[in-house]
């Protein structure tokens, strides 16, 4: 009986695959999301109190050699004016952040070639040194001695999600590359000492419930720092625009069990999950989560950075509003406080 099994969250050893997938048999069980999410937050609450922690990310080109699926910025869709901020944008995006109270930031973009490493590892470490932020990167996949040159100029948190664990619907959604390149970069990653975050996307067509069970595995196996996880949400200007969205119960029963597996992992309430819970915005942050990344790419190249619709809305303040008080009010309301 899954209610019975989902209350032994915090009491018995952790779920076997098989108690996971009995879990998830009814995919939309709203009860046993229920349970799930309690047990979730309580862990949450134990290894975290009530700490929201906040990353503040600029989004600094939405160029792209890759051409996934899924993805807005796939190099295929000619239908997105394309940017790149340059260092001096980038500084003053920094400066920005800071004077909203951010002090850890995220530098995320395309796979973006005018941005190869030794421009990067400069940028890295001008921001280090002139700023003491604590820096995230998620640029996507590098040569391997890029990442440790980077690690070397003050970098030590990397973002990089495996997507789905599912290697034959990895081939098809990532055209030109497998699952066993992305784990390689994971465990790569992950061996020169970065804070390492993997993640996927919960409702991709053709994905089974064993593969989402497989990805917390997967997730756990890495021991990953961070984890990363969203609903599938189809954009129209990609071949996957008329599949179904990934269901926003589903993808939070996924945070749940992601959370239960791995008690101390910094696990995001992601863009795309506040975007598929727009309506009753304070359920994600009590399912698991202790981070929240806010957007704080200057307004007039954010709403460019279009990987799935409702994602440049996501975060509900006027250009020039300041986000972090935005959240730390937000944190408020369900009584946790902003660090
Ligand atoms: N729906 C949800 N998430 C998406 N991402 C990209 N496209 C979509 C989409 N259509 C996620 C991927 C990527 C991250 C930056 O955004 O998981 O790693």
């Amino acid at each position: 009986d899954p209610k019975a099994l989902a209350h032994r969250a915090l009491a018995g050893p952790p779920f076997t695959k098989e108690e996971m997938l009995a879990l998830l048999r009814d995919p939309e069980d709203p009860e046993v999301l229920h349970i799930l999410c309690r047990a979730a937050h309580l862990v949450r609450l134990k290894v975290f109190g009530n700490v929201l922690v906040l990353r503040g990310i600029i989004e600094f080109s939405n160029i792209c050699r890759n051409d996934c699926l899924y993805c807005g910025l796939r190099r295929s869709n000619r239908n997105l004016v394309r940017y790149r901020m340059d260092e001096e944008e980038i500084f003053a995006a920094v400066e920005r952040a800071i004077r909203m109270g951010f002090r850890r930031i995220v530098l995320q973009s395309g796979e973006d070639g005018a941005w190869h490493p030794d421009r990067l590892v400069r940028l890295v470490r001008e921001i280090v040194t002139r700023y003491g932020v604590v820096l995230t990167l998620s640029v996507g996949e590098l040569p391997f001695e890029a990442y440790r040159r980077l690690m070397d100029a003050g970098a030590y948190r990397y973002l990089m999600r495996h997507e789905t664990s599912d290697p034959e619907l990895y081939a098809r959604l990532h055209p030109g590359t497998s699952f066993g390149v992305r784990r390689e970069h994971l465990y790569t990653l992950k061996s020169l000492g970065y804070a390492t975050g993997p993640g996927m996307m919960v409702g991709l067509p053709g994905q089974t419930l064993e593969s989402l069970v497989d990805d917390v595995i997967f997730m756990r196996e890495l021991r990953a720092e961070m984890a990363g996880v969203g609903p599938f949400i189809p954009h129209p200007e990609t071949p996957l625009r008329d599949a179904a969205p990934g269901s926003p119960i589903l993808t939070l029963k996924m945070v749940a069990l992601t959370r239960l597996n791995l008690p101390e992992t910094h696990l995001p309430a992601t863009t795309a999950l506040r975007v598929a819970f727009r309506d009753n915005p304070h359920l994600p942050l009590l399912c698991g989560p202790n981070v929240v990344m806010p957007d704080v790419t200057p307004p007039r190249w954010k709403v460019h950075y279009d990987l799935y619709p409702g994602k440049t809305k996501a975060d509900l303040v006027d250009d020039g509003e300041n986000v972090y008080a935005y959240w730390e009010r937000q944190a408020a309301e369900v009584g946790l406080v902003v660090d």
